[in-house]
């Protein structure tokens, strides 16, 4: 099988950011090393990938050539969109000259995915039409339409933390991809258009080191995390 992996990086990092002219929080190094050259070494150091595919900003084309990253399956960067499905979308259809019968959509900000949780997504696709990996939820979630008054409460035993990779079957999340473009609605991974398009999309364990670079501390956590240290 031929499996592609977008790494979405086009995002601006707004809550990451300290002040407005600081570097991408994509393009900020964790233990000297940017965060999306992490993320794309991820990748390129699981054999069974044969291409890597960053979706970039067109205003962070400076920062991704600084990179300075070279690799036979690394593709050269495209542009992405307004929103993350825009900018996978735009990764899907670089790919289609390829032809992949796998396609890993991940996101740059998660530069600690290891490289089992990549190898247990793409054996999850096989039976299914995608996978992802999932946490359990530990919290117990109230429901508060209002964000004031509680409402209820969620039966957490059946609620799972969704991360990336999401793994599908190239063609059938191509497909639904472009079908959602079409639509009104904010869609919030790629999992959500698989199961709205009718999917059969499974879960395997996810990973709690596989964390996403989001607020500023948590490049704090990050460079704990490389420590060996997950406190
Ligand atoms: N992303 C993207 N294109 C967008 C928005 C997001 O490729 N238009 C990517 C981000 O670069 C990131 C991933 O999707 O790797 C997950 O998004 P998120 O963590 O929300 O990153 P940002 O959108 O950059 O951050 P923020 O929402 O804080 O601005
Ligand atoms: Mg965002």
């Amino acid at each position: 099988k031929s499996i592609a992996v977008i790494v979405v990086a086009a995002g601006q990092g707004e809550r990451a950011s300290v002040n407005g002219d600081a570097v991408p929080k994509q393009y900020r190094p964790i233990g000297g090393k940017p965060v999306v050259a992490r993320t794309v070494a991820a990748f390129l150091d699981v054999e069974a990938v044969s291409h890597v595919l960053p979706v970039i900003h067109a205003d962070h084309d400076g920062n991704f050539a600084a990179l300075d990253l070279a690799d036979a399956r690394l593709l050269p960067p495209v542009s992405g969109g307004a929103s993350r499905q825009a900018s996978v979308l735009e990764g899907l259809k670089a790919l289609e000259p390829l032809q992949p019968d796998y396609v890993l959509i991940h996101d740059a900000a998660r530069p600690f995915v290891p490289r089992a949780l990549i190898e247990a997504v793409i054996a999850a696709i096989a039976d299914n039409d995608g996978a992802l990996p999932t946490l359990p939820v530990t919290d117990t979630i109230k429901r508060s339409p209002d964000g004031h008054m509680v409402a209820g409460t969620e039966d957490r035993r059946q609620l799972h933390a969704a991360q990336t990779p999401q793994g599908f079957s190239f063609e059938r999340i191509f497909s639904a991809h472009r079908r959602a473009a079409q639509i009104e609605r904010d869609f919030t991974d790629d999992a959500e258009i698989a199961e709205w398009a009718q999917l059969r999309v499974v879960m395997v364990p996810g990973d709690r080191d596989n964390i996403k670079i989001t607020h500023p501390d948590d490049f704090n956590r990050a460079e704990r995390l490389l420590q060996g240290d997950s406190r």
